[in-house]
Parts: C-alpha cells; structure tokens; sequence
C-alpha cells in the first residue's frame, strides 16, 4: 500500500459495542483529491468507523493518521484545525436559530474566541462574529441556497436541510469531508443536484469520503469504493470493480 499521496490512513480499527464488533479490523486509505466511498447493508459499521475518525468515539484498536499525523494526540474540536469536517446521518440543525446561524456554529469551533469573549461581546468577537458571517453565506452561496440565509430549519425543503449541514461543514474549508448518507431522503432532482455539488467540492481540492445507499449516485461520483459488512471490509476498488463483485452483492442480496 503506498501511502505516499494518502490524505487519510486507516489502519487496522476495531471498535466494539458490548459483544458486538461494529468495526473489526478495518483497514483504507483515502488519496489526496479523491472521492471514496463506504458502503455496505445497514449495520456494518461504517457510521461507527466516521465516529472513531472524527473522535466522537474512542477506538479499541488500530490507527487513523490524517496527512501522517496520528489522530490519536487530537481531541474531537481539534478536527476542524486540522482540516477534517463532516456532516451527520441525522440531520443536526437547531430549529431555534436560523439557517444562516446554523452554518455559523460550524465556524464558531475554528474561531479563537472564547466562551468569556462570547458573553461580553469584546471587539475580538465581534470581527470574528462577522467573519463567521461572512465565510457562512459564502458557504450559502456556493450551495446555492443563499435565498434561505435568513429562514429557519422548518421553514425549508428537507432537501436544503441537508445542503445547509453542508454550507456548515463546508464553511471551514476543510481539506477532507466525510459525507454520511447525504442523499438519504432526497427525490431524484435532488439528488442529481447534489451529484453535481460533491464534483464542485471535490473540484476546490477537497477529498471526500462517502457514506452513500444511492448506489446511482456512489457509482457515478467515486472514484474509489470501500464495501463493508457486518464491520469488516469486504472489497475496495473502483466502481466497476465493486459492482460486480461477489461478496459485494452477497452482502446485499444474499442473507
Ligand atoms: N452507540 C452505539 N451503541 C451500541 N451499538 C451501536 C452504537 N452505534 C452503533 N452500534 C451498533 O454497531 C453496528 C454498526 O452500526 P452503524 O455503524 O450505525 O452501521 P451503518 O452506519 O453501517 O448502518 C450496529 O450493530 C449498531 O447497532
Ligand atoms: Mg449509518
């Protein structure tokens, strides 16, 4: 495995729940300027493996290394620093703050100030307030979905939801986005639309790994595919390559 353009190394994980492996001894790397992709039946643990990379949960073993440094000396909200951001199965917006709020708080984790210069509003917050602002509808925009700025999460289509949890992890310019189940809920028109949105992420150098069940889609955005199932990995390689393999559509169809 040559290692030399990875932007991300997974290395031999587990990570166990009770009796359960939900991830057992997996092992991928992802290329710089790549999109891959993780699929694999409900259950096989590919959420749980994003959660042991974005730090939400710890590992019982194995490594992750993002540009060669081990994710191990690194806590949850030191992910953004690094250039590593996400977005979630469930969707996570706060209805009580508005769309453009929302994508704030994704930025709020990368700004110095602290919870003390929150509260007294120093000058430091404020140009980072508007910073935050800024970078936030630029994030809209570049999703095309500026119009909602200024509206609250009830007040848009489901499928925008999912756009503005995408302005929020885009909004940090990170250097790797972990997508999990992004077409999940979306109609057909949607979900061309954001065929057309992950190329123009990837096309501002971002690598992107791909939790996806749209097979449509997984076939015609990646560049690579990692199949999972029942926490192992089962087969890696290219599109057409997965498409045809044996373990692959055993996984899906045969049980
Ligand atoms: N927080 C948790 N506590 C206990 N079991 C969990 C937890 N998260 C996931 N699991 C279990 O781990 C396995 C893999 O789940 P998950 O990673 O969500 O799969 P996928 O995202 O591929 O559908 C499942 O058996 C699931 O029930
Ligand atoms: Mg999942």
């Amino acid at each position: 495995m040559d290692k030399v353009d990875a932007i991300m190394s997974i290395e031999n994980v587990t990570k166990s729940f009770g009796g359960i492996k939900a991830v057992n001894n997996v092992s991928f790397y992802i290329k710089k300027g790549e999109i891959k992709a993780l699929i694999g039946p409900n259950g096989a643990g590919k959420t749980t493996l994003f959660n042991v990379i974005t730090k939400l949960y710890s590992k019982d073993k194995g490594k992750v290394f993002f540009l060669g440094k081990d994710m191990e000396n690194y806590k949850p909200y030191e992910l953004i620093g690094l250039g590593i951001s996400r977005t979630f199965q469930n969707i996570q917006l706060i209805d009580e703050m508005t769309v453009i709020e929302n994508v704030m708080l994704g930025y709020h984790s990368k700004t110095k100030a602290n919870v003390a210069d929150a509260f007294f509003h120093l000058p430091k917050n404020i140009k980072a307030e508007n910073e935050a602002k800024e970078r936030a509808f630029e994030s809209l925009k570049f999703l095309k979905i500026e119009d909602t700025a200024n509206k609250y999460p009830h007040e848009i289509p489901f499928g925008y939801k999912r756009l503005v949890e995408m302005a929020r992890a885009l909004c940090v310019q990170p250097d790797m986005l972990l997508l999990d189940e992004p077409a999940a809920g979306l109609n057909e028109s949607e979900t061309n639309r954001l065929l057309k949105t992950i190329f123009r992420i990837w096309e501002q150098n971002v690598s992107i790994l791909l939790i996806e069940h749209d097979m449509n889609l997984v076939m015609n955005c990646s560049h690579s595919i990692v199949a999972m199932d029942e926490g192992k990995k089962i087969a890696e390689g290219p599109p057409s390559y997965i498409q045809n393999n044996e373990d692959v559509l055993k996984a899906y169809f045969g049980k």
